[in-house]
């Protein structure tokens, strides 16, 4: 069984602003916004939904391959892949583009004010299904839009299930755009917000979408997730995380988690624990791919965290 985990490569650049923005963005004066905010710390991430979701499915050892379209400045990121052990035999790199990137500012109230530039993710539907070989499992995380439609129809066409996984990209979609991907995959997964995003907007409850396909999983934080299938909801706990460091990825753990459960044929309580656990491992570190473990570890703490072994 191999997955196809088609979706973004970005890179994160996170700064930290040791004060607050409340005293530098006066109301009064937001009309002639010029401000500038001294940054002395800044890390730079490998991010994106499909290479998060990448790396975290390798941790587990499970089998995949990305599919994404990234920039001319990619090489740092590839560097990296490689090391991994990631295939990056279905990215595309495109001519005068950047890689898809986020600028990310934060003050000491946890406030962000965030730039987003996607750069080479807008060809993301240069990318084809079709080309690849032996793919029995599908992802489709956020990336461009016409990517998203078409790489849904091509999964649909060559019968191959997926995920569908609109994260961030859900505002892309209107009502009809999300019923069609309902209808072409075989799973859908949210938090909680985009599974109430789902139900606004399609005018359907989650128990009617769940009746359309095989699960609907939504996970919410640290409350764990539920995973709705056969009729019924199985909750799913969360596994306790030794710290909160930073809560940006833990989605796309999660569904390595899933993928890995899926291309194993296990039953949901136990990939719905395993994505669970990939979730908290991930909290407990800085950045998306910067958790590390082997697999004899990760069943360890399996075992500790919910009191039998898989
Ligand atoms: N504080 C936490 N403690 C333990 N597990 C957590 C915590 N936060 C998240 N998780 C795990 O990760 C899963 C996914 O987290 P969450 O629902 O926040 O995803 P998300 O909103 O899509 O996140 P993001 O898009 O930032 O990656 C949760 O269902 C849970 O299993
Ligand atoms: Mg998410």
């Amino acid at each position: 069984m191999s997955s196809l985990i088609c979706g973004s490569f970005a890179y994160d650049t996170i700064m930290v602003f040791h004060d607050h923005f409340k005293n530098h963005i006066l109301p009064e004066q937001v009309h002639i916004l010029n401000v500038s905010f001294l940054v002395p710390d800044m890390r730079r991430e490998f991010g994106g939904c499909a290479g998060n979701i990448a790396y975290n499915l390798k941790l587990l050892g499970g089998e995949g391959a990305p599919m994404g379209t990234v920039g001319t400045d990619f090489t740092p990121y590839a560097d990296w892949m490689d090391r991994q052990g990631i295939s990056r035999e279905y990215l595309r790199i495109i001519d005068g583009e950047y890689t898809a990137q986020a600028y990310i500012t934060t003050d000491q109230d946890d406030n962000q004010i965030t730039a987003f530039h996607p750069g080479a993710m807008n060809h993301s539907h240069l990318n084809k299904v079709s080309d690849t070989a032996g793919v029995t499992l599908g992802l489709l995380s956020p990336d461009g839009r016409q990517g998203m439609i078409e790489h849904a129809e091509q999964f649909a066409e060559a019968g191959i299930p997926f995920i569908f996984d609109p994260g961030q990209g859900m505002p892309m979609f209107d009502g009809e755009d999300l019923l069609r991907f309902a209808e072409q995959a075989s799973w859908l997964a949210f938090n909680d917000y985009e599974a109430k995003l789902m139900q606004e907007r399609t005018g359907k409850t989650i128990e009617a979408l769940a009746g359309q396909v095989q699960a609907i999983i939504v996970t919410r934080g640290g409350e764990g997730s539920s995973i709705f299938t056969d009729g019924r909801e199985i909750v799913i706990p969360s596994a306790k995380a030794a710290s909160l460091e930073d809560p940006t990825g833990c989605g796309d753990a999660y569904r390595a988690g899933l993928l890995y459960g899926l291309q194993n044929g296990m039953d949901w309580e136990t990939t719905g624990r395993i994505a669970s656990l990939m979730g908290a491992i991930k909290i407990e570190h800085a950045g998306t791919q910067n958790h590390r473990f082997t697999l004899d570890e990760f069943k360890a703490r399996f075992n500790e965290s919910f009191g039998y072994s898989f």
